[in-house]
Parts: C-alpha cells; sequence; structure tokens
C-alpha cells in the first residue's frame, strides 16, 4: 500500500471484517492477539472511530497482548498496559476481563507466562494475530537467535533493543527495563490467523529477510513462512528491498 496512513485504515478495515462475519456473542467470542508500538497506533484510532460510528463492537472480544516489559507499574507510561488503556481499551466497550496483557510485575514470572498461555487455551486460540516487526526483524520481544518454536517466556533484553528504548526513557540506557515478558513465535504461529504490519523504509531489510530468504531464527518474523495463513501489509517504504 502507499504510506503508513493506508496501512492503518486498511488493517482496520480488515480486523472490522474479520470480527464482523464471524459476529461474535456472549458464548462464541472472536479472540484477537495484539502489539504496541508505533504501527499499530493509526489502526487503533480507526478501530475507536468504527466504533463510535456503531460498525464495531468489542463487547464479545477477547484480546491478548504480545508482551509487556519486567518491572515496570502499570501505570508507567511507557508500560504496555498503559499504552493499550490510552490508545485503545478505554475508548471502546471492551470487558476489561477480557483484555489480557501479561503482568510484568506477577511475583512468579515463570507462573505469569504459563497462565497466559492457558489463557490463550482456554480461550480456544487466537482467531487473528496483529504483529509489528522491528528493524532486526524481532516479533513481539523474540529477538535474533530465539527459538522459532518459543512460547510465552521472560526474555531478558539484547543490548541493541536496550539502545533502540532509551529513547522512550529519557535517552538513559539505565532506565530501560533489562527484561520483558513476552509471546513465542511458536504462540503467534498457533493463530488461525496472522497479520503483521510493517511501514517506513528502516524496515526494509527486515521485510526482504522475512520473505526473500529462508526460514532463519536470526529473522525471527521468517518463520511466518510456514504458516498457513499470514498476511503483511506493508506501505512502499518497507518494500524498497524487495
Ligand atoms: C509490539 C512488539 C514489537 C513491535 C516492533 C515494532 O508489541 O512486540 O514486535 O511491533 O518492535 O515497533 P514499532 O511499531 O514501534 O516500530
Amino acid at each position: 500500500l502507499e504510506d503508513a496512513d493506508i496501512v492503518a485504515d486498511w488493517a482496520a478495515r480488515f480486523v472490522l471484517q474479520r470480527v464482523t462475519q464471524f459476529a461474535p456473542g456472549p458464548d462464541k467470542r472472536f479472540v484477537l492477539g495484539l502489539p504496541t508500538g508505533g504501527t499499530p497506533l493509526g489502526m487503533y484510532r480507526k478501530l475507536i472511530q468504527f466504533y463510535k460510528e456503531g460498525k464495531i463492537s468489542f463487547k464479545y472480544v477477547t484480546t491478548f497482548n504480545m508482551d509487556e516489559y519486567v518491572g515496570l507499574p502499570r501505570d508507567h507510561p511507557e508500560s504496555y498496559h498503559y499504552y493499550m488503556w490510552n490508545e485503545f481499551f478505554k475508548h471502546v466497550d471492551i470487558d476489561p476481563a477480557q483484555a489480557h496483557v501479561l503482568d510484568g510485575n506477577a511475583p512468579d514470572l515463570v507462573a505469569e507466562c504459563a497462565r497466559f498461555e492457558r489463557l490463550i487455551q482456554e480461550a480456544g486460540g487466537v482467531h487473528l494475530f496483529i504483529g509489528g516487526i522491528g528493524p532486526d526483524g524481532h516479533i513481539a520481544f523474540n529477538e535474533p537467535g530465539s527459538s522459532l518454536v518459543s512460547r510465552t517466556r521472560v526474555k531478558t533484553l539484547a543490548y541493541d533493543t536496550l539502545e533502540a528504548n532509551k529513547r522512550f526513557f529519557g535517552n538513559d540506557i539505565s532506565k530501560v527495563p533489562r527484561q520483558a515478558l513476552t509471546v513465542g513465535v511458536g504462540t503467534v504461529m498457533d493463530a488461525k490467523e496472522v497479520m503483521i504490519l510493517i511501514t517506513g523504509v528502516h524496515k526494509a531489510l527486515a521485510l526482504a529477510k522475512a520473505v526473500e530468504e529462508g526460514v532463519n531464527h536470526m529473522w525471527t518474523v521468517s518463520a511466518f513462512q510456514q504458516h498457513p495463513q499470514t498476511l503483511f501489509v506493508c506501505d512502499e517504504a518497507a518494500t524498497l528491498e524487495l
């Protein structure tokens, strides 16, 4: 697609179509996997608009977010809880008990990851997992070298990730959480359908590695070549290396 705005619009219409076609109800919930980051912001804004226009309801939608930092208070502006509530959940009619974000402050982080996987299973699996990728091809916090069959787990973040994220923490690397909880590549691969949003020239190499080279754990998004129903929604700039 032409640019990031059109990608956002297209992605939101895709979610609208999937959710309304499924016609969720009290005994039949639509299960959606969600990312944070800059890329999906436009899609969330469009979905809020569709909700306000009465085109979509999230009352019977269950969501699972991809990841969360360890040790950041929920109300810290960089926590993914804060992001999701402010950018999306508080503007729509989702049941807060059905909007799942990993708890990076759980007393037992390993148990929290197992609980998240169990909840996804109990929900019947994810119908549509939406994701974004980093310039190094990471999906969620599955940095280069992550296992392609990984499940939800605690990850100690690579130095490059801390460097890349310090801009959100007053440019002070010591303030960036060292660990995160993240769904695994295998967790996302289990979704019936996956939609990955990729915009900007800084993602062009990652997109080329994702679709034009072999499946490789150094570019974890390349795993989705082996998924039966994955869609990469890209703007022109992201396709420059193809
Ligand atoms: C988001 C996530 C990441 C981001 C990726 C791109 O929950 O886990 O994979 O999607 O880092 O981030 P942006 O969209 O900010 O470029």
